[in-house]
């Protein structure tokens, strides 16, 4: 109910217009529960702002995944001391999931604390941070066997994540996951596809990424599957681009490599962490796969789609990880030739296996290491990227900016997910959210530019 002064009125209470400040860490899940949380914040009267000092209510999303990114949200945490007095901040995400209570206790500013199963409660929570009450912990997992939602959009455009399994029962030795996001939970084919055809029909979604940490157990306790579900979407008529996103090694299956080659949507790339080259190192970090497997998928997957981009996740310096184990993850990169990778150095997390080790490793090692692999992988991309020149790519196209020299480029991803730059043909032609045809003229190991060929509009023609 809207009252004269635009208020909205909630059970007892009065939400005037309110500003939120939402600062999100992580991945993309963490991406996607905080549009969640907007999509609940926009109905008890809150429109984001991107200013801190205007903001009513300061919301965290945190990640949990490294130290490093603790770090960060600890130090920005310390920074709210400054704001003004009546500020609601919270903090949600996976730090706070396990640690609530904790950080609530320690940051006099942390009016809330809030877990990553609970996200979709965040209207009731605000509510009773503004009916007076303070310094409460949410952070139960939601019981029920089913997991069921509607997938909320707040951004208009014609991009979409879709949430279609949560948690994560893998359990590898270093990792905080399982701890932070719970045991998993598939939806149901059926309910995904009438969820992803409304998005197509009613929103002007045409590209979707399909989430889950770990995506390919989707429908695992069901009887369904990633494969078949990949296969329904694909008859979707106005659904464009189909990607999925993260995939364990274990759980590719036969059937998952076939629908690479059958469904036409889904794009040319797969990002399959391996973590590292070693199955030493792999055993040690229970992966539940080796080295000569995982080529194997490799394979397979490029001989599915000879299109086939593959990136990937490596740990450098696991706890004693031999000089000759990290040169087999070197010799990997040779081998799996990826077009990207995210490499990290080794951090232990408090409850994980891993951090029960004894460990020889120093931090140099392990920033050595890590350097190598980077410096290595860098020439291996450029190299690949290299082969981009000449050919056209299709791309949608997404933000323009000033490049280095300050001339406006127009910036969009490839099918296999690389980036590609390219300048308007004139001044004021607008290419936002439009499917355009350009042929790379010269490519680095991050970045390509290009040269446009055919502007199809906001929708692809053939
Ligand atoms: N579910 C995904 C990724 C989850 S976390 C998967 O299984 O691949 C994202 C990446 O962070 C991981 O792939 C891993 O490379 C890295 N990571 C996770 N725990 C880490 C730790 N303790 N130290 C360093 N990197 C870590
Ligand atoms: Fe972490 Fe392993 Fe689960 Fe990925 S599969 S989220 S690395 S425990
Ligand atoms: Fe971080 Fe949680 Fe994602 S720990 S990587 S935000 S699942």
């Amino acid at each position: 109910m809207t009252t004269e002064n635009n208020s909205i009125k909630v059970g007892e209470l009065d939400f005037p217009p309110r500003k939120v400040w939402m600062k999100t860490y992580g991945c993309q899940m963490n991406y996607h529960d905080s549009e969640r949380i907007m999509s609940h914040l926009i109905n008890l009267n809150f429109t984001q702002t991107e200013n801190q000092q205007e903001a009513d209510l300061v919301l965290f999303n945190t990640c949990a995944v490294r130290d490093l990114a603790n770090q960060k949200f600890y130090s920005h945490m310390g920074e709210t001391n400054h704001l003004r007095k009546e500020v609601i901040v919270a903090a949600g995400g996976c730090i706070a999931q396990t640690e609530g209570k904790e950080l609530v206790a320690k940051y006099k500013t942390l009016d809330f604390a809030f877990g990553t199963d609970v996200i979709d409660n965040i209207g009731e929570m605000v509510y009773r941070a503004y009916a007076g009450e303070r310094k409460f912990t949410v952070t139960s997992w939601d019981r029920s066997d089913n997991y069921s939602i509607e997938t909320k959009i707040t951004q208009g455009t014609p991009q979409a994540f879709v949430n279609i399994i949560k948690g994560c029962d893998k359990f590898c030795s270093y990792c905080i996951v399982p701890f932070t996001r719970g045991r998993e939970k598939s939806r149901r084919h059926a309910e995904v596809v009438t969820d992803v055809k409304r998005l197509v029909e009613y929103s002007g979604i045409q590209e979707v990424m399909l989430l889950g940490q770990n995506v390919n157990s989707f429908g695992k306790d069901n009887n369904e599957s990633l494969a078949d579900l990949i296969m329904d979407l694909d008859q979707i008529n106005g659904l464009e681009l189909l990607r999925y996103t993260t995939s364990h090694p274990y759980d590719v299956t036969d059937e998952l490599v076939s629908a690479h080659a059958s469904a036409k949507k889904l794009a040319n790339h797969l990002h399959l962490p391996v973590q590292s080259g070693s199955n030493t190192v792999l055993q040690r970090m229970l992966r539940e796969y080796t080295i000569e497997h995982y080529l194997e998928l490799l394979a397979k997957m490029r001989k599915a789609n000879p299109h086939m981009v593959i990136t990937t996740d490596i740990i450098a310096g696991f706890p004693n990880e031999t000089e000759e184990e990290h040169q087999a993850t070197m010799q990997l990169l040779e081998l799996a030739q990826y077009d990207n990778i995210f490499s990290y150095a080794y951090s232990p997390r408090k409850g994980t296996k891993s951090a029960r080790m004894n460990d020889v490793l120093t931090d140099d090692i392990r920033g050595r290491r890590l350097r190598e692999i980077m410096k290595r992988q860098l020439e291996i991309q450029e190299n690949l990227r290299k082969g981009m020149i000449g050919k056209i790519y299709r791309i949608l196209v997404s933000e323009k900016k000033p490049d280095k020299k300050g001339a406006l480029k127009w910036t969009g991803r490839t099918s296999c997910m690389r980036l590609v730059h390219f300048a308007p043909e004139t001044l004021d032609s607008d290419y936002q959210w439009h499917w355009v045809d350009v042929e790379i003229l010269s490519a680095t190991a991050l970045s390509t530019q290009g040269k446009i060929i055919k502007d199809h509009g906001k929708r692809p023609t053939l």
